[in-house]
């Protein structure tokens, strides 16, 4: 369910998914403050017994040690199989309680309310969840649906211009690989949705979860279908990875990784130069970066080579091949990758 304020009306919409007796509902210290006392509100109308649980925010909290937590904070509370965790929040939270959700007593009822672009139209979107541990981001987790995911764009408002720009890029990317209409909106309503208008914000979420949504219904268990969505990761994971995660968001990562496989699709003659300028202005518009870090190239090459989207031996990239419709590409060659990069205007 997406609408512009509809938190108050949590409960109601609640209420009819329950069998059990109580909710707890887990989120940052900050989104307690600012939309607890809401969503509490609307559960006590519905008489609802409830609890709230908040957790540090940042991706480094995202760990097997505040699992447990939540784990342990519920059975504390006495909640049985029957009873429902509500996570309100952005990625972090929604894939670490929605593993403690699929893991307590085998799995018990899961709703997402996600407040952050990528929570909206993509982590709560397609049944991933897990946790982070020292060797790596999302080793630790599971497949599992939530009831209802719950999405409330006005929540939006509150969130940082850098938190909301990197929500941006995997929005473009959903233009790019399957919704021109999308795509075409980002261009001609920046400013709406930049200055967060409640309609415009929620016609691009709609439109873009839609996305999201028609490619995992595909392919429900990742065997495949999904590879579409990494476009832009295959260089964006490796720059996140060469960054240490520490300068560089996944979204802006993603950015530049999506103007690298537009310029490789150029050289493979598979898209005229337009495209590739029209992406690089709308990714801009958004104030994502789209320049290439200077790093060694050949560092650079051993981590795209470390992705998991290399299928023996051979890397694979996702490129555009008009507005609309990307292809998997096989065997792209260090060559062309190095092109791609010295690319100019
Ligand atoms: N499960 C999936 O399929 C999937 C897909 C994409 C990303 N992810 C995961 O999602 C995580 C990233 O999610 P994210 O980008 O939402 O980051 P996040 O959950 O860390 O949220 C970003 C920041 O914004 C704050 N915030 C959230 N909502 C807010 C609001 N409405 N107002 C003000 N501040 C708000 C948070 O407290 C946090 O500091 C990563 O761990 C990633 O692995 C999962
Ligand atoms: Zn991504």
């Amino acid at each position: 369910m997406v609408g512009s304020k509809i938190l108050p009306e949590f409960g109601h919409h609640l209420e009819p998914l329950l069998s059990g007796r109580q909710v707890l509902i887990v989120t940052h210290p900050r989104l307690q403050r600012l939309y607890g006392a809401a969503v509490s509100a609307s559960l006590r109308r519905q008489r609802i017994k409830h609890h709230l649980l908040a957790i540090p925010e940042g991706e480094h909290h995202k760990t097997m040690h505040n699992y447990y937590r939540i784990l342990d904070r519920a059975c504390s509370l006495g909640l049985d199989r029957s009873d429902t965790i509500v996570t309100l929040g952005g990625g972090v939270i929604g894939d670490m309680a929605g593993f403690a959700a699929a893991t307590l007593y085998r799995g018990i009822r899961l709703i997402h309310m996600p407040t952050t672009i990528v929570a909206q139209q993509d982590s709560s979107l397609g049944g991933k969840v897990g946790v982070d541990v020292k060797y790596g981001k999302n080793l630790v987790g599971a497949f599992y649906q939530p009831t209802l995911v719950y999405t409330d764009v006005s929540t939006l408002q509150t969130l940082s211009e850098r938190e909301f720009c990197n929500g941006m890029a995997e929005v473009i990317k959903h233009g790019v690989i399957s919704d021109p209409r999308l795509f075409e909106y980002l261009i001609n309503n920046r400013s709406r949705i930049m200055q967060r208008e409640p309609q415009a914000l929620l016609r691009m979420i709609t439109a873009a979860l839609k996305v999201k949504v028609a490619v995992v219904s595909a392919d429900e268990l990742d065997r495949g279908g999904r590879a579409v969505l990494n476009y832009g990761h295959t260089v964006g994971h490796a720059l996140e990875a060469l960054s240490k995660y520490r300068n560089l968001k996944h979204g802006e990562a993603v950015a530049i990784g999506m103007e690298m496989a537009a310029r490789l699709a150029y050289l493979k003659g598979m898209v005229s130069w337009d495209l590739v300028r029209q992406q690089r202005s709308v990714l801009e518009m958004y104030g994502l970066p789209v320049a290439m870090p200077k790093y060694d190239f050949a560092r650079l090459w051993k981590f795209i080579g470390r992705d998991k989207k290399v299928d023996r031996k051979q890397i694979r990239f996702v490129l555009p091949r008009r507005l609309g419709k990307v292809e998997i590409i096989s065997g792209i060659t260090r060559r062309e990758v190095r092109q791609a990069l010295e690319l100019g205007e």
